[in-house]
C-alpha cells in the first residue's frame, strides 16, 4: 500500500520520546515488505538549524487560521526509500521546545491541515494516512467533514496509532471554527466533544478506520476506567477496531556488536568480557566505586508520574541499603529530579544520578548494567526494556502494558524468562522483587547467565508488527 504517516516528532530530525523512534523505524520496517512510506513532520527548529541544506523546496501555498491565510511551505528529504516532509512555518515551529505551549492546539490544528491541503497541492494521494496520537488526530475528522465531495480524498482509509491516551490534545470550542474550519454541529453531535470543549485524541478514536496501540496488553487496558483517561467508553465503541500491535526497535542502531557509542562490543556468543569492560568503563565515568561484582541497576527515563518512580521514592532507603549501584539518566518533573539528588548526595560512588537527555550516554547504560528499571504506573508499550533485553540487560518491570507484553519473568523451575516483574503498584512489591533479583544475581549466577541469554535472544526487531500492519492496511484496502 502507499502510507502516508503523519507524526510531530520521528527520528534522524528530533526526539523527545518513544513516538519519534516508531517513526524512525517502523516506515523502512514497511517498506522492506513492500509498503511504500512516506512520513510528514513540522519543520522544528532543530531540523531547520541541522538538517535544512538537505532539503528541497516542493510546495508553497497557504491554509486559512483564524481567518486569515497563512504561508505553508513543503520541504522535502528522502532517506533509505522514505519520504519525509517538512511544514515549514516560523512562528509557529521554530521554537525551542518541540510541545508545552500556549498555542499548541493552534499550531497543531495549522499543521494537519496543512497536511491535507499538501495532498493535493502535490498530487499525491496514499492509500492509507496513518495518524500518531493527539496531534494528527483531527485529519480523519477533517477530511470526512469537509472533503468527503473530492473522490481523491474519500479513497482515503485512516488508521490511527494511540502511543499515550494521557496526552489527549484538549482545546477551547471555539478553534472547532476558527482553527479546523469544522461545522459546531460536531460540539453537538458529540463527535468531538470533551469536557465542553474538543479533543484531538477522541476525535482520532472516532473517525478513523481503524484505531491501533502499541502492545495488546495496553488495547485491553484502555477499555477500563482505570486506564481509559476518560475516552474508555469512546474507545469501547470502537472496540472491535482496535489492535494491540508492539513496537520493535532498529536493530540496526541498537546493537551491542556494533554500537558506536558504546566501549566495548559484544553479542550474546561473547558476552561477558565485553559487558563487563562497558560496566567498567560506565562505573568510572559516573564516578561510581570502580567494581566489577556489584549488582549495576539503570535507569533511562523521562522522570515523570508515569514511569512509576514515586514508587521508587517511597522506599528510597531500601534502594540505597541494597547491595546494588543505580545509574540514573533522565529529567523531568523537579521533584523526581531532586530525590534522585539528594539519594545521589547520600551515596556517592554507589548511586549517580545524570540529569538530562543525552542518547550516547543511554546507550552506555544500556550495554554496562546488569539490570534495567522500569516500574511504570502504564506503558503503552516502552521501548527502554527492549533495548535493554538487546544488550543482554535483565529489565525488572511493573506488568502493565507492553512491559507486561515484551518482559518474561524468571521462572526459577524451567529456568525461562528475561527478566523480573512484578503486577501490583506497590512500592513493597518493587523492593521485593528488586532484592529477589539480586539473590538471583549473586546466588544463582548460572540462572542469570541463561536469563541473559534469553534477553538477547528475545526478538525485539519490527519484523513481526510490521506483518501485523501489513494485515491491518490490507484489511482495511479490501474494505
Ligand atoms: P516514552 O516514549 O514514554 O518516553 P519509551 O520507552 O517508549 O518511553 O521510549 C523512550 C525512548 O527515549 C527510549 O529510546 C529511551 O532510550 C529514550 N530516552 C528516555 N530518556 C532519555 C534520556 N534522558 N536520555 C537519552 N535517551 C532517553
Ligand atoms: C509513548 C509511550 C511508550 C511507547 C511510545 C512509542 O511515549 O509512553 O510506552 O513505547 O509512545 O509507542
Amino acid at each position: 500500500a502507499s502510507i502516508l504517516m503523519v507524526a510531530s516528532e520521528g527520528l534522524p530530525f528530533v526526539k523527545t520520546g518513544g513516538l519519534a523512534d516508531v517513526v524512525g523505524s517502523l516506515p523502512a520496517a514497511l517498506s522492506e515488505i513492500g509498503h511504500e512510506v512516506k512520513v510528514v513532520l513540522p519543520l522544528y527548529k532543530k531540523i531547520a538549524e541541522n538538517n535544512f541544506q538537505d532539503l528541497t523546496l516542493c510546495a508553497d501555498y497557504t491554509v486559512s487560521i483564524n481567518y486569515h491565510e497563512v504561508p505553508v511551505r513543503i520541504y522535502s528529504q528522502t532517506i533509505d526509500k522514505v519520504a519525509y516532509f517538512f511544514v515549514q512555518h516560523q512562528g509557529y515551529f521554530e521554537r525551542d521546545a518541540l510541545y508545552g505551549y500556549e498555542d499548541d492546539g493552534e499550531r497543531f490544528a495549522y499543521f494537519q491541515k496543512a497536511v491535507i491541503e499538501m495532498l493535493n497541492q502535490l498530487n499525491y494521494w496514499p492509500n492509507i494516512i496513518h495518524c500518531h496520537d493527539w496531534q494528527s488526530g483531527m485529519i480523519p475528522c477533517m477530511i470526512k467533514e469537509t472533503h468527503d465531495f473530492d473522490p481523491r480524498y474519500r479513497q482515503i482509509r485512516f488508521v490511527y496509532t494511540i502511543h499515550n491516551l494521557a496526552f489527549q490534545g484538549n482545546f477551547g470550542p471555539q478553534m472547532l471554527d476558527s482553527c479546523l474550519g469544522l461545522p459546531y454541529y460536531l460540539l453537538d453531535n458529540g463527535n468531538v466533544r470533551y469536557d465542553g470543549g474538543i479533543s484531538f485524541m477522541k476525535s482520532g478514536i472516532l473517525y478513523s478506520d481503524k484505531i491501533t496501540t502499541v502492545s495488546p496488553t495496553y488495547s485491553q487496558e484502555i477499555l477500563t476506567p482505570q486506564y481509559g483517561e476518560h475516552l474508555e467508553l469512546v474507545l469501547n465503541m470502537r472496540k472491535y477496531d482496535l489492535w494491540g500491535i508492539v513496537n520493535g526497535i532498529d536493530t540496526k542502531n541498537w546493537n551491542p556488536k556494533t554500537d558506536p557509542d558504546i566501549p566495548y562490543h559484544f553479542d550474546k556468543v561473547n558476552l561477558k568480557a565485553g559487558k563487563a569492560l562497558d560496566k567498567a568503563s560506565l562505573q568510572a565515568e559516573l564516578g561510581l566505586e570502580q567494581n566489577p561484582d556489584v549488582m549495576l541497576v539503570g535507569v533511562v527515563s523521562r522522570l515523570t508520574w508515569q514511569k512509576g518512580f514515586y514508587l521508587m521514592m517511597e522506599q528510597l532507603s531500601a534502594f540505597a541499603n541494597a547491595p546494588i549501584q543505580l545509574a540514573i539518566l533522565g529529567s523531568g518533573e523537579s521533584q523526581i529530579e531532586e530525590a534522585f539528588r539528594n539519594l545521589e548526595n547520600a551515596n556517592k560512588g554507589k548511586i549517580a544520578f545524570y540529569k538530562g537527555y543525552n542518547e550516547a550516554l543511554a546507550h552506555r547504560i544500556y550495554a554496562g548494567s546488569d539490570l534495567f528499571l522500569m516500574p511504570s504506573l502504564f506503558e503503552p508499550c516502552g521501548l527502554s526494556q527492549l533495548c535493554s533485553l538487546r544488550y543482554g540487560t535483565l529489565p525488572l518491570v511493573r506488568e502493565t502494558g507492553g512491559l507486561k507484553d515484551t518482559v518474561d519473568p524468571y521462572n526459577e523451575y524451567d529456568k525461562s524468562g528475561n527478566g523480573f516483574s512484578f503486577a501490583a503498584y506497590n512500592a513493597q512489591d518493587l523492593v521485593h522483587t528488586l532484592y529477589y533479583a539480586t539473590d538471583v544475581y549473586y546466588n544463582r549466577k548460572e540462572d542469570w547467565d541463561t536469563l541473559q541469554t534469553n534477553a538477547m535472544n528475545t526478538d525485539v526487531s519490527w519484523e513481526n508488527s510490521a506483518r501485523t500492519y501489513s494485515l491491518l492496511y490490507n484489511e482495511l484496502m479490501s474494505q
